[in-house]
């Protein structure tokens, strides 16, 4: 039949709230975010796990929601950078000089977030092996290494 739009009904705690959405079964967890919530912090660097723009914690954990169907969250907790605001993290990169477009940022935030949740006194090398599916065009890194190393410390 031409014309029916088939929706789901999906509950899950997001930023602390319980929320409850109605998305196309096939939407992932960041068209949701983006389109559905006009949650537009999260960003679409690829849209195919390759940049790390997406990352958000699903249960603390960081995933990217780009390649997360929006099925996959119900009952689950999901934080976006939006639900990081005044947050450590996002005050080191701030004050660190780690931003410069911008586009990067909130992956990089949510996934130093979840290594600091996971492993608050993390070595450098850890550091990098958790940043590692995250993409900077702009920063040449230091600066970010810079933030999380200022984050560490705080
Ligand atoms: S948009 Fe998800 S990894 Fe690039
Ligand atoms: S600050 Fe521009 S991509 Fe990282």
């Amino acid at each position: 039949m031409s014309g029916v739009r088939v929706v789901g009904r999906y509950s899950f705690i997001l930023n602390g709230r319980p929320t409850t959405v109605e998305a196309p079964p096939g939407y992932t967890l960041l068209e949701t975010l983006r389109q559905i919530l006009h949650l537009t912090g999260t960003k679409d660097g690829c849209s195919s796990g390759d940049c790390g723009a997406c990352t958000v914690l699903l249960d603390g954990k960081a995933v990217h929601s780009c390649l997360t169907l929006i099925s996959q969250v119900e009952g689950r907790e999901v934080t976006t950078v939006e639900g990081l605001a005044g947050s450590k993290v996002v005050k080191s990169f701030a004050e660190s000089g780690a931003v410069q477009c911008g586009y990067c940022t909130p992956g990089f935030v949510v996934a130093v977030e979840a290594l600091l949740r996971a492993n608050p006194n993390p070595s450098i090398e850890e550091v990098k092996e958790a940043l590692r599916g995250n993409l900077c065009r702009c920063t040449g890194y230091v600066k970010i290494l810079d933030a999380v190393k200022m984050a560490i410390s705080d």
